[in-house]
Order: C-alpha cells, then sequence, then structure tokens
C-alpha cells in the first residue's frame, strides 16, 4: 500500500520531466530544420545523420524520430511556422516577390489611409502599400518573414510596423483600417473569423482577398482555401466590387491555379433600424 502510494507521488514529475525533455527535443529539431534550404529533399534522412553525427546509435536516433512524428502531428502549427521560416530564409524565394497584382490594381487611384496586412510574409505587400504612402501594419508568425520585411522596408526607405504575432493573439480591432489585405493567407474562413476581419474595416474601407481556390470538395481542406463562390457568401456583409474565380499564374504556386480574388467594401451607412409600428 505505502509502496503504491510512493510510486503515485513519483509518477506527477516523472511525467513533467518527461515533457519537458520530449520539447527540448522537438524544439532542437525545429532549430534544425529552420536552418536548412528549403529544396533538401529528405529532411528525415539528414535529420537521422545529424543525430548520429551528435553521437546516438541506431536505435537511439530512430527513438526520437519517431517522437519527432508524434510532436508533428500533434503540433502541425510549429512545423508549419519552422517550414515558412525556411522559405523565407531562402535565397532565391518559391513564391511571388513582387507586390500582389490585384492589390497593386486595386490601390492604384486609392487615396492612402491606414492598412492592414494579415500574413505579411517578407513584407512584399507591405512595402508596396508604404511606398505610396499608406500608413502599414502588417503581421505574421513567421520571425523570419517578420525580419525580412523590416530590413526591406529599412533598405526602401519607408516604414511599416512588423510585427510578430500568430493571429490567433493579434488585435484586428474595430472599425480601425481603410483597407486590409488577406493575399494568400491562412485565416481559416468561418463566421468567426470573417466577422472579425469585417468588423475591424472602417465604413468606406476596403477588403483584398487572393488565393487558391480548393477544388477537391473535400472536407478534409485546409479551411483557409476558399471553396467555389464561398467569398460570395462569407463576404455578403460587406459591398462586393469585384469577383473572379479564374485560372491564373497564382502568388504562391509554380503554376498557373484556380484563383479567388475579390474587392469588398465596407458600407457606409449604418444598416437601417426598422422602426416597430406603435
Ligand atoms: C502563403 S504565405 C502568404 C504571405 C504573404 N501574405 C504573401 O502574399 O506573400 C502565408 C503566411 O501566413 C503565415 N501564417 C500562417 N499561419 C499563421 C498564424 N496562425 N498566425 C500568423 N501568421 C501565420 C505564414 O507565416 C506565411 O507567411
Amino acid at each position: 500500500m505505502r509502496r503504491r502510494s510512493i510510486l503515485s507521488c513519483l509518477a506527477a514529475p516523472l511525467t513533467l520531466l518527461r515533457a519537458r525533455a520530449d520539447e527540448l527535443v522537438w524544439r532542437g529539431y525545429l532549430d534544425w530544420l529552420r536552418r536548412q534550404p528549403i529544396d533538401l529533399p529528405d529532411p528525415r534522412s539528414a535529420y537521422l545523420s545529424e543525430l548520429k553525427r551528435q553521437g546516438l546509435d541506431e536505435h537511439a536516433a530512430q527513438a526520437r524520430l519517431s517522437l519527432i512524428e508524434r510532436m508533428r502531428r500533434a503540433r502541425p502549427d510549429d512545423y508549419q511556422r519552422a517550414f515558412f521560416d525556411r522559405t523565407y530564409r531562402a535565397t532565391k524565394p518559391r513564391f511571388q516577390s513582387k507586390p500582389n497584382q490585384l492589390l497593386a490594381e486595386t490601390v492604384k487611384s486609392l487615396k492612402p489611409g491606414l492598412a492592414l496586412d494579415v500574413h505579411m510574409g517578407q513584407g512584399r505587400n507591405a512595402i508596396h502599400l508604404a511606398r505610396l504612402g499608406w500608413q502599414v501594419t502588417g503581421f505574421d508568425y513567421s520571425e523570419q518573414g517578420v525580419a525580412a520585411a523590416r530590413k526591406s522596408a529599412s533598405s526602401s526607405g519607408v516604414t511599416i510596423q512588423a510585427i510578430v504575432a500568430r493571429h490567433e493573439d493579434f488585435d484586428f480591432g474595430r472599425n480601425r483600417w481603410d483597407l486590409i489585405l488577406m493575399s494568400y493567407t491562412w485565416i481559416p474562413l468561418t463566421e468567426q473569423w470573417i466577422a472579425r476581419i469585417a468588423g475591424a474595416l472602417k465604413p468606406g474601407g476596403l477588403l483584398v482577398f487572393e488565393h487558391l481556390m480548393d477544388e477537391s470538395g473535400s472536407d478534409n481542406a485546409a479551411a483557409w482555401l476558399p471553396r467555389p463562390n464561398q467569398l460570395l457568401h462569407a463576404f455578403s456583409a460587406l459591398r462586393i466590387l469585384r469577383y473572379e474565380d479564374v485560372r491564373r499564374p497564382a502568388d504562391w504556386s509554380w503554376r498557373p491555379e484556380r484563383v479567388a480574388r475579390l474587392v469588398a467594401e465596407k458600407s457606409e451607412i449604418p444598416p437601417a433600424v426598422h422602426q416597430q409600428p406603435e
């Protein structure tokens, strides 16, 4: 009886120690991954060699890879963030590094104001807006992306506010922005997120959205990829000024893709208050 209670007293701290050790292994892997070239063909084998170089034998190294695989499934967000850090470290970008064309066309004749660049990446669009006189805030969870955006702003002689943040934690505000840009963002297109974004626009403000379209029809497709016609319904509280569903070169793909593009305006007129008959 006494032995059992001693064992159960030890169990909790041991579990905690184990979790800390697992966390260290996971962090070590992510740090290594961030430093690898984006075109590394087989990260698993490369990391196996790295572990052996560090002195682990085959059995210990394989056990560590299994733990990493479990962590990867449990923490996809950490893994994706490391992926984007690698993407933005690469000397040769694997995406369109010029400003998004829909954005450029839309703002050409607009009076500059306050702009929010959601998931700003390495800042290609934020810098374009700042050059035109917009006061730009952008955020992204990739530290490499935000660092690249700050560097590029300083070498272009413009000022932007570039913040490392997850969208889950970022304060979008209400009635705050004259322009919100969602260029290939990973924000789930759920009612909750759409309401938050539409609510953050000033009356008269514009939303510019472009992304690859999901054509699989699968329920498992990423929640941030628009389905056919989804944007028309999802943003129907805004006034839709432009909507396209086209096959064209896409900023984040190496081949032409089906792309959804939207420009929508928040009404200046507050919704009518219906008087109840006396
Ligand atoms: C496809 S890239 C688009 C980047 C940029 N908007 C552009 O058009 O070049 C998607 C971006 O979303 C960011 N991202 C993904 N999930 C995020 C999250 N939960 N919070 C903040 N940023 C996130 C990534 O780091 C990445 O920079």
